[in-house]
C-alpha cells in the first residue's frame, strides 16, 4: 500500500507539472487521455491492476486510485474550462469588426481623357448626322499624301515628318488619309468622322510621336465655308462652353482650298486676353478648309457638281486645352493621380 501511495503521489505531481505546460484545450484533451484512458491511460491501467491485488487490500487500493482519478478529472475539467474561455476570447478578438473604422473607399474607374474627348466630339458630330469611319494606321504613301494633292517632293510633306515603313508604306501622319478611302467608296452626300492614331517624328512638351486626330469630311452639293463655320461654332460651344465662338484665319493645306486655321475665343478669359491665349483672346484649335477640287477628282467625284469641307482636330490638344494640361506626356504616362482628376 505504501508503494501504491508513493506511486499515486508521483502521478499526482506529474499531472501538476504537466498541466502547467498545457496551452490549449486540445492539449488538455490529449494529456487527460494519457492518464484517464481506461486502456492506455496511467490511471486507467492502475484500475485494471485491481484484479491482481490481494482481496483484503482491494477496497483500499480502489479507493485511493479512485480518489486520484476524481481529483485528476476535476483538475482537467477546471483547466479545460479556463483554456476554452481563453480560446473563445481570442477568437472574438481575431474576428472583431470595428464598425467605427472608415470604409474602404471604392473607386469608380473613368475613361481616359483622350477617350472622353473623342466620345464628346463623336457625340457633337453624330447629332449633326455624321457617321464614324475608322481607317488603318498603316497607310500607303498614295492615301496619306499623293491622293491628298501632296505628291512626292511636294514641300508640304516637310510639315509632317513621316515614319516610312518602306518606300510605299508608312504610319499615317494624318487621319485625312481616311477621306480618300471614303470618297473612293461612297457617293455624295458624305458626312463622316474619322478618329484615330497618327504618327509623326515629333517630340516635345506639346508634341508626341503618336497622337490622335479626328477628321471630319462633308461632301455634298453647295457646301461652303459657312457650313464649316456653323458646325465648328456648335463644336466649340459644346466642348469649351456656351458663348465660345470661332474665327477663321487663312492657312495652307495641299488638300483644301481655301484652307483655314480655326481659332476659338478664349474660354479662360472670355477674349480679354490671358496667359492661356497669350494675350490674344483667341486659341488655335484645328485646321480645316474646302476640299481641294483635285482631291475630289482623284476620288472620281465631279467637282463641278459637288463640293466638300474637311477639318482635322488634334484630340490631345483639345484635351490639354480643355483640362488645363501643359504637357502631352501626362496623357500617355497612365499616372492615376492625373487621370483620376479628369472625369467629365
Ligand atoms: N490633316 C491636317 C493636319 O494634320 C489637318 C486638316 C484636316 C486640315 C482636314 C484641313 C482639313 O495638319
Amino acid at each position: 500500500m505504501q508503494e501504491l501511495n508513493h506511486k499515486l503521489a508521483e502521478i499526482k505531481q506529474e499531472i501538476l507539472d504537466g498541466m502547467e505546460q498545457l496551452e490549449s484545450s486540445k492539449e488538455v484533451y490529449e494529456f487527460k487521455k494519457s492518464y484517464l484512458d481506461s486502456k492506455k491511460g496511467k490511471i486507467g491501467q492502475l484500475m485494471k491492476e485491481m484484479r491482481n491485488i490481494a482481496p483484503e487490500n482491494r477496497a483500499a487500493y480502489g479507493k485511493s486510485v479512485n480518489e486520484l482519478k476524481e481529483w485528476a478529472t476535476a483538475c482537467f475539467e477546471e483547466l479545460d474550462v479556463k483554456l476554452k474561455a481563453k480560446e473563445l476570447q481570442q477568437r472574438y478578438e481575431n474576428e472583431k469588426i470595428d464598425i467605427t473604422m472608415p470604409a474602404v473607399k471604392k473607386t469608380k474607374g473613368n475613361l481616359h481623357p483622350i477617350t472622353q474627348v473623342r466620345n464628346q466630339l463623336i457625340d457633337v458630330f453624330s447629332s449633326m448626322g455624321f457617321e464614324v469611319f475608322e481607317g488603318t494606321e498603316i497607310e500607303t504613301d498614295y492615301y496619306n499624301f499623293t491622293a491628298l494633292n501632296t505628291p512626292q517632293d511636294h514641300p508640304a510633306r516637310d510639315m509632317q515628318d513621316t515614319f516610312y515603313l518602306s518606300p510605299e508604306f508608312l504610319l499615317r501622319t494624318q487621319t485625312s488619309a481616311g477621306q480618300i478611302h471614303v470618297m473612293e467608296n461612297r457617293k455624295p452626300p458624305i458626312k463622316i468622322l474619322s478618329p484615330g492614331k497618327v504618327f509623326r517624328s515629333d517630340d516635345d512638351a506639346t508634341h508626341s510621336p503618336m497622337f490622335t486626330q479626328m477628321e471630319g469630311l462633308v461632301v455634298d452639293k453647295g457646301i461652303t465655308l459657312c457650313d464649316l463655320k456653323g458646325m465648328l461654332d456648335v463644336l466649340v460651344q459644346k466642348i469649351y462652353g456656351e458663348g465660345t465662338t470661332t474665327r477663321l484665319r487663312p492657312s495652307y493645306f495641299p488638300f483644301t482650298e481655301p484652307s483655314v486655321e480655326v481659332d476659338c475665343s478664349c474660354f479662360a478669359c472670355g477674349g480679354k486676353g490671358c496667359k492661356l491665349c497669350k494675350g490674344t483672346g483667341w486659341i488655335e484649335v484645328l485646321g480645316a478648309g474646302i476640299v481641294n477640287k483635285k482631291v475630289l477628282e482623284n476620288c472620281g467625284i465631279d467637282s463641278e457638281e459637288y463640293s466638300g469641307l474637311a477639318f482635322g482636330i488634334g484630340i490631345e490638344r483639345t484635351a490639354m486645352l480643355k483640362y488645363g494640361i501643359n504637357n502631352i506626356k501626362l496623357l500617355f504616362e497612365s499616372d492615376l493621380r492625373v487621370l483620376e482628376q479628369i472625369d467629365d
